[in-house]
């Protein structure tokens, strides 16, 4: 047996016992003729000590050892002289009796400690060294722990786990895909799957009435902190279920994980916003709701009172900042110039300061009278010692540009706590987006999401007016401002998928080329059907308090969608190119 414990296991009652450990050396220190060794596993860490007058042999081998050097100690557990109160094994120490050199190690290129000396491209680089330090561990810890609840959770409410392929045919779900060269079929190529959602609706033809499965999805999109081009998914889907079946069985595994894993009630039940009104009132349709600080529309108090730019402006909004009239001319300057930012992209920022004397400060004082300023105060619900702030422009754009500067200020004034968790369902989605840019509508989903059932008129209707009215049962799951997942209500009948590729400006022999398999499937006997997905790596870095989810995840690729671990991607062989039968063309 190489190790009788691990090194975080031993503690004052184990005192007086023969003992084995092994694991890598944190760091050796002699003092006053002893030497003292930090023994570190993914358990924790272990005093060792090696006595003064031990032989000779044991002396030497003990003040050989670098960091990281995997020895093996025999040794006897001893209560600490000087007990350390914050390691959990800080009570004991191992007199030493062998040590046996297991392997070597470089002196690595970062301390490996709680908060590491390196930076992010050099743990990246050596990404193994990088996992051994303690938040990574805890990272991972939690990811298993989440990992575990939600295979037992499903299991118990009678999912079946099934995998589905990695090498298939594109599924759209709005981004790129990564691509794949077939060596037998010489110029066509698989797609990695943006997710199995094509499938899944294939098992409920089939008769697998509750499927999940955790799995990796691709995506060639632009990275983020929340986003990596290879992540995981929660998928999930359900025969003969409406969406409260949906959102019920998945608020029950929400609650499940939160009260296991980390111990925190939510709300129950958790509430529900509809898109428009987390768009009207958050500006976002992923609301953060632990603070108010809502966006209210003033348009009807502000126009035709002079002010050309609110004159012409379809519309004005505001929210109101908690405590922060006294805001300086400079803070203003600053803020002014934050909005402006492309990022944001406001044309310019309105301030109205609700001063502790009562009196008002605005930067419209010309236009407006005190009267007026304090009707926009109270329609925003501003209170004394308050800023408003106000931005105009087109309707949805301005409220999103309100929504971006909620989230600033609500960050500037400490309101988005880490550790308290508030989450929503957003529901009620439109069924399509219209872009001017391709005059064309998209499916603000995807393509198999259904129409709301009495919205059906509206989804046969020629007219654009009518299909930009259509909801769909699709729900999104957030937390803390972030998406965690989403899902729908799918359509289960061949020729309401059919419209909606029609409608989607998908012509018939392109929809057949790309999705005659599944419009094809559901002339067999499709079952009404409905699901949702989770972003587990956000699941875990949301729960763990993080916005990043690289840390969650063991081998990230960086913002570059490099893994530079491996110094990925690459190029490849001739040969694998000629069986490929693909040339690479030549940049100029
Ligand atoms: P959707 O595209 O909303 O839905 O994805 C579901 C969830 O996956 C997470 N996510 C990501 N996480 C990390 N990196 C990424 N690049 C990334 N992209 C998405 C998000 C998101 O909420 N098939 C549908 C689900 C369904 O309808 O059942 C789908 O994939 O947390």
């Amino acid at each position: 047996m190489y190790r009788t414990h691990t090194c975080g296991e031993l503690r004052i009652s184990d005192a007086g016992k023969k003992v084995t450990l092994a694991g890598w050396v944190q760091k050796a220190r002699k003092l006053g003729g002893m030497t003292f060794i930090d023994l570190r596993d993914r358990y924790g860490i272990t005093q060792l000590v090696v006595d003064a007058a031990a032989p000779a042999e044991l002396v030497e081998t003990a003040t050989s050892l670098g960091r990281e050097y995997v020895i093996q100690v025999v040794g006897t557990v001893l209560e600490r002289q000087s007990k350390n109160a914050k390691m959990a094994t800080g009570d004991i120490e191992i007199g030493i009796e062998t040590i046996k050199i297991l392997n070597k190690a470089n002196t690595p290129p970062f301390t490996i400690e709680e908060e590491s000396d390196g930076g992010e491209d050099l743990r990246a680089k050596y990404r193994y060294l990088d996992l051994r330090r303690p938040p990574l561990q805890r990272a991972l810890a939690l990811r298993h722990r989440l990992a575990q609840e939600i295979r037992s959770y499903l299991d118990q409410q009678g999912f079946m786990e099934i995998e589905t392929p990695y090498l298939i045919k594109s599924t759209p779900e709005g981004a790129r895909d990564f691509v794949v060269p077939s060596r037998m079929n010489p110029g066509q190529f698989y797609a990695l799957p943006q997710s199995p959602q094509t499938f899944k609706q294939l098992l409920m033809v089939s008769g697998y009435d509750r499927y999940f499965q955790i799995v990796r999805c691709f995506r060639d999109e632009d990275l983020r902190a929340d986003r990596q081009p290879e992540f995981t998914q929660i998928d999930c889907e359900m025969s003969f279920v409406d969406q409260e079946d949906v959102l019920g069985t998945f608020e029950g595994m929400m609650r499940q994980m939160f009260k296991n894993a980390v111990n925190v009630e939510i709300a129950n039940p958790i509430p529900r916003m509809s898109w428009y009104d987390a768009m009207d009132f958050y500006g976002s349709d992923k609301p953060d709701i632990r603070f108010g600080m809502k966006i209210h529309e003033v348009s009807e108090l502000v126009k035709g009172c002079g002010f050309s730019v609110f004159d012409g402006s379809e519309y004005i909004g505001a929210i109101a900042v908690d405590g922060c009239a006294e805001y300086t001319r400079k803070q203003i300057d600053e803020l002014t110039e934050w909005v402006k930012r492309p990022q944001v992209g406001a044309k310019g920022l309105v301030y109205i300061k609700l001063n502790a004397d009562g009196s008002i400060k605005s930067s419209i004082d010309k236009f407006y009278s005190a009267e007026q300023l304090k009707a926009v105060a109270e329609a925003c619900e501003a209170k004394t010692g308050d800023l408003l702030l106000l931005l105009c422009g087109p309707k949805r754009k301005t409220q999103t540009q309100l929504g971006v500067l909620r989230i600033e200020m609500g960050n500037r004034l400490g309101y988005r706590d880490p550790k308290v968790f508030a989450p929503l369902w957003v529901v009620d989605f439109p069924l399509f987006e219209w872009d001017d840019e391709t005059n064309r509508f998209y499916a603000m989903h995807h393509p198999f999401t259904a129409p709301k059932p009495e919205h059906l008129d509206w989804y046969y209707s020629d007219k654009k007016e009518d299909l930009e009215r259509v909801c769909a049962n699709a729900y999104d799951f957030v937390l803390n401002g972030t998406e965690l997942g989403g899902g729908s209500i799918r359509i289960h009948e061949a020729a309401m998928q059919e419209r909606m590729f029609e409608i989607l400006g998908i012509s018939k022999e392109d929809a057949e080329y790309k999705f005659g398999f599944i419009i094809n499937a559901f002339k067999f006997g499709a079952p009404p059907h409905g699901g949702l997905a989770f972003g587990f790596d956000r699941v875990c870095a949301l729960f763990g308090g993080q916005e990043t989810i690289r840390d969650y995840i063991a081998f990230p690729k960086n913002n570059q969608g490099r893994d530079v671990m491996i110094d990925s991607p690459s190029e490849i062989d001739q040969l694998q190119l000629d069986e490929l039968q693909l040339d690479i063309r030549k940049s100029e």
